[in-house]
């Protein structure tokens, strides 16, 4: 099968960003069957406020934090979206096919358009509409994303009805590949997700050092406990654990080992769960977790030519593919003979 994912050079990853996209991009990874594409997504990143200065960084940061994660150029196939210029091509033959109705109803739009409201431009609106030329023009099956992309993805798999039906069957339909983990959570506002949009104390980052994580673990919001304040749910009559302390176990159950998920759930369900022994054993966990990474990352920054290396190797064999099935669809058009 054909995978194909992308993700944008905003800033570090963080835990959400992680359990989300990338572990199950290394997992697809894995399987022989599987043809892996997945790209730095910089022209999606322009959409949104950003400094000219700082974005280059960005894109290498983001680049050697995959490598160092564990995607592998042998393997995958690693580009930077900006390095296969067709692809921009391909979106405004698409631009020409989507109804602006379909763009209208995005979530996302809207949701960005109130948080940018200074800058709501053009490429904010037509930014699945350059998703789905991505996705279709290495002729993508299967989109691992996290649930806020489902839309998008679905948008990408009506480009392809409107261009089937409209010029000929040529595009396979493509569908979003839905990850197990559901959302992790901001650890000072809970019942947001977590998102560097909402500031880096909200995030717990990937190359945080183990200080920095435990001390944003320690500010995590939990609640006073199930033993006072006690709320029951009407079925079972456990303690409905607050969004904060959920988020905990989460991480717990991601990063910990199942020995001491029984032991905090243990305690919490008598309640008697002291929540700084809980923060300190998570916050040795995350480190030890991501303490290989931190340093195949660090090494990987010093040595920038081997980041290069491996996502233009990637680059020009997307471009390959890309520039074929722009030939096709240019044909299909009626732009070539
Ligand atoms: P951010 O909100 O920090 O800017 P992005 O929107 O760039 O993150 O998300 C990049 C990828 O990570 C997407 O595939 C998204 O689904 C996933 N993701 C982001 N935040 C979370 C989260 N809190 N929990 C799970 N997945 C997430
Ligand atoms: N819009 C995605 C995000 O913000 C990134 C992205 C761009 C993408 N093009 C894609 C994801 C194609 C999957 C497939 O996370």
């Amino acid at each position: 099968m054909r995978i194909i994912s992308g993700i944008q050079p905003t800033g570090p990853l963080h835990l959400g960003n992680y359990l989300g996209a990338v572990k199950n991009w290394l997992e697809l990874q894995r399987n022989k069957n599987n043809e892996c594409f997945f790209f730095i997504a910089d022209y999606h990143s322009l959409t949104e406020n950003f400094e000219p200065k700082e974005k280059y960084n960005q894109i290498l940061e983001i680049s050697a934090e995959l490598l160092a994660l564990g995607l592998d150029p042998g393997k995958s196939i690693l580009f930077i979206q900006s390095q296969v210029p067709q692809v921009t091509e391909l979106a405004w033959i698409f631009n020409c096919i989507t109804p602006i109705s379909f763009l209208e109803r995005m979530t996302q739009y809207k949701d960005k358009s109130q948080r940018q409201s200074q800058n709501v431009n053009a490429g904010l609106f037509t930014y699945p509409v350059l998703q789905a030329a991505d996705i279709l023009i290495y002729r993508g099956e299967a989109v691992p994303v996290g649930k806020d992309q489902v839309q998008h993805v679905e948008l990408a798999s009506d480009a392809a009805k409107f261009f089937n039906n409209r010029f000929g069957e040529y595009f396979k339909i493509p569908k979003a590949i839905l990850t197990q983990t559901p959302k992790i959570m901001s650890l000072l506002k809970p019942d947001k997700k977590m998102s560097k949009s909402l500031g880096a104390d909200h995030c717990i980052f990937l190359s945080d050092s183990p200080a920095e994580i435990e001390r944003k673990i320690k500010k995590a919001v939990t609640d006073v406990g199930p033993a006072k304040n006690q709320k029951l749910t009407t079925n079972n009559q456990q303690p409905v654990m607050s969004p904060g302390v959920s988020n905990l176990f989460l991480l717990l159950e991601n990063f910990g080992d199942a020995k001491d998920v029984k032991k905090f759930l243990d305690d919490y369900r008598a309640g008697a769960i002291k929540y700084a022994e809980l923060k300190e054993v998570l916050a040795k966990r995350i480190t030890d977790y991501f303490s290989d990474f931190r340093k195949k990352k660090e090494a990987l920054l010093k040595n920038s030519e081997k980041i290069s290396a491996a996502y233009s190797q990637g680059s020009k064999k997307a471009q390959k593919i890309a520039s074929k099935t722009l030939g096709e669809v240019k044909r299909l058009v009626g732009l070539r003979k």
